[in-house]
């Protein structure tokens, strides 16, 4: 198959995908990290809770959710009156798996009365368990609103070494990581800062404590798409997963981005092809289900977050 076949093909395939969209009345979501084409095919594309605050002010009776399970949960959460679907329900996230409801409930009984603050890249059932839900462009804001001098951030290790850095408070933290953003090393961004110098260093909070201290601006993957905005500077170095070239290039024409490792690739974000979007528009398999004795109590602990920042 020749590249023209594949465009085509793909051409094709999108507008299949637009009609069957219209016909369910779905609204398609796709996060940053996923593939070109299927940011091409969406309607809304962000960060995870961006996408699913949208989605629940649509009028849409079907959310496709194309990025990984956490975040299909999070809109299913926020939007209790609509169908969603995942179109691979496989797309996890190690970093959500890295903590159970189970281990959490210990955890909490061994610090009484410290509130826990969970990253939303963590599953329904840890989010049920908590006081109040974080963004990787929030989490110092919510850690300084608590009435509270300690508190416990689950699941990621390096959110929490981040937002230590910027509160009084003790930080008790989960040994949770994201393995795409934790692989980058310092090392790897001295390298491509060698090879750009003229380059502005972004990088993800999910990175470790000595790459964060290397960057000159720390930023959620929506603060990053913003950053190059009314800025002089021309080239950066992106530090967290490579998906967000894509929408930075198309924001940013006049800007170069250069992936400060092209190795940061999450293999569950990249799982969703056309193909698998196109089945769960036909099928409308892939349904997930947030029981509502669990959806309840994470709602909460969302909406307390959305109240504070
Ligand atoms: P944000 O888009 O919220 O910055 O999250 C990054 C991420 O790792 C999502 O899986
Ligand atoms: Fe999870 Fe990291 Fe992949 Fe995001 S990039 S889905 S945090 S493994």
């Amino acid at each position: 198959m020749t590249v023209d076949d594949k465009g085509r093909d793909a051409e094709k395939m999108h507008r299949h995908i637009r009609d069957l969209a219209k016909k369910r009345k779905a609204v398609i979501l796709a996060h940053n990290y996923q593939a070109p084409e299927i940011q091409d095919a969406a309607d809304l594309c962000g960060d995870s809770l961006e996408l699913s605050r949208k989605a629940a002010q649509t009028d849409a009776e079907i959310i496709v959710f194309c990025g990984v399970y956490f975040m299909a949960e999070t809109a299913s959460i926020l939007s209790q009156d609509k169908t969603v679907l995942i179109p691979v329900p496989a797309a996890g996230c190690p970093m959500a798996d890295m903590i159970t409801p189970e281990a959490l409930r210990l955890r909490q009984e061994e610090l009484p009365g410290v509130p826990t603050v969970t990253y939303v890249n963590s599953t329904a059932a840890v989010k049920a368990l908590t006081d109040v839900c974080c963004t990787s462009a929030n989490a110092a804001a919510v850690v300084n609103s608590l009435d509270a001098d300690e508190v416990l951030m689950v699941p990621d290790r390096n959110l929490a070494l981040y937002t230590a850095a910027h509160t009084k408070k003790k930080i008790h933290y989960w040994d949770g990581y994201c393995p795409t953003h934790d692989r980058l090393t310092a090392e790897h961004v001295k390298k491509a800062m060698a090879a750009h110098p003229e380059a502005l260093f972004m990088a993800h909070p999910e990175c470790r404590p000595e790459v964060l201290e290397l960057a000159h601006a720390v930023r959620s993957t929506s603060g990053m798409l913003k950053f190059p905005e009314g800025r002089a500077e021309k080239g950066y170095i992106v530090g967290t997963e490579t998906g967000l070239l894509y929408p930075l290039k198309k924001l940013h024409p006049n800007c170069t981005f250069y992936p400060a490792w092209d190795k940061m690739v999450c293999p569950n974000m990249k799982k969703t092809r056309l193909e698998d979007l196109l089945r769960c528009l036909e099928t409308l398999d892939g349904e997930v289900c947030v029981p509502p004795e669990t959806a309840e109590p994470a709602r909460r602990a969302l909406e307390r977050m959305l109240a504070i920042v």
